[in-house]
């Protein structure tokens, strides 16, 4: 893989990602072969929001592969409590570590980290915006629950719009053969216009509706995601959509019998506990397939040698549009934007900038 760092899985070729998936799978047969791939190698968790899934299935693989493991996951107990930036808690930490997985809040806060890293960066989830890692686990799950990619009909239902496996994931799908997207959500939480951009760029089909009952019956899979509490403007906001998907049994009798249920977890409530007894549910399995993607990637980039993040867009005066990026965040980032057709996007959350 030519990739030094793992921003957008998009800045990687479909053939590396294939790659990565395809160790991943092979790793899930016989993981005790794999144990002494990383001895001696150190990686750091930077975790700023909160995680269960992800930050421990990172460490499990470190450790799996015969690493070590280092890191915070609360930065009140770091000195980005007093006020370090991350582009310098990101220089001192690559000087103790190999790798580094970083989550955060802000929108294109990894981007940041991997122009001044002396080591490879992880995208461990940056806001509402990406997270690659976790569409390696969903890519995996699809390659070993149904046996291919291609030819699917997905639906996403719930937060489209924050959810920012819903976005890493629809970008990787729309480079597979003969994919259909089904976006299942309320017209508050549908997936922003940039994404629906790119599903349009590659020649993919979407369809946007309101009712999971009526979309059920079409799906190869179903996607189902957390109302992202954290990213609303306000409490009466989330109120008024929290609730309004609810994956139960009776809905599943609609369903092909071949559905695979994904669910990046954690669960709320927008999947009753009983479809847990379900054939089809599948998300427990695929939090597991977490570690052996994430096993894979520690050690695809561990095999490359270093190079620090190039901006690839134009520098320029002008600002984000998105407040939610880190370009609006804090000083001293240097600004680049990208062009398709007449338009311009930022490179660091990809919102549209007009
Ligand atoms: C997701 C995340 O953090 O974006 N969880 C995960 O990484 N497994 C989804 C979520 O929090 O709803």
């Amino acid at each position: 893989m030519n990739t030094k760092h793992l921003i957008d899985l998009n800045d990687c070729s479909k053939e590396e990602w294939e790659d990565i998936i395809n160790l991943a799978v092979n790793i899930s047969d016989a993981p005790e072969r794999y144990a002494e791939t990383c001895k001696g190698k150190i990686l750091a968790t930077l975790f700023y929001e909160p995680s269960t899934r992800t930050q421990m299935s990172f460490q499990t693989a470190m450790l799996k592969l015969g690493g070590n493991v280092i890191g915070f996951d609360n930065p009140l107990n770091s000195s980005v409590s007093k006020g370090e930036t991350l582009a310098d808690t990101t220089k001192i930490v690559s000087g103790y570590a190999d790798i580094l997985a970083i989550r955060h809040p802000v929108e294109g806060a990894s981007l940041v980290s991997a122009q001044y890293s002396n080591c490879p960066i992880i995208n461990a989830g940056d806001g509402g915006h990406l997270h690659p890692t976790q569409t390696l686990t969903d890519l995996v799950t699809m390659k070993k629950e149904i046996g291919h990619i291609d030819n699917l009909t997905v639906g996403f239902c719930g937060d489209l719009k924050y959810g920012r496996t819903v976005h890493s994931l629809i970008k990787a799908l729309c480079h597979y053969q003969n994919i259909k997207f089904i976006l299942i959500s309320t017209p508050e939480l549908t997936l922003p216009d940039y994404f629906k951009e790119y599903i349009v760029q590659n020649n993919c089909a979407f369809q946007d509706v309101l009712s999971l009952e009526e979309a059920i019956c079409e799906l190869d899979v179903l996607y189902m995601t957390r109302i992202q509490k954290e990213r609303f403007a306000s409490e009466a906001l989330y109120n008024e959509q929290k609730n309004v998907y609810i994956l139960d049994n009776k809905k599943l009798e609609h369903a092909k019998s071949s559905l695979k249920i994904l669910h990046p977890l954690p669960r709320v409530d927008e999947i009753a506990a009983e479809v847990d007894e379900d054939d089809r549910a599948t998300y427990f399995k695929q939090a597991k397939y977490g570690v052996f993607a994430r096993m894979a990637l520690i050690s695809t980039l561990l095999g490359q040698t270093h190079e620090k993040y190039q901006l690839k867009g134009t520098s320029s005066e002008k600002a984000c549009s998105n407040s939610r990026c880190i370009t609006n965040q804090e000083n001293g980032i240097r600004k680049s934007f990208y062009q398709i057709g007449e338009k311009s996007y930022c490179e660091y959350c990809d919102a549209e900038c007009k």
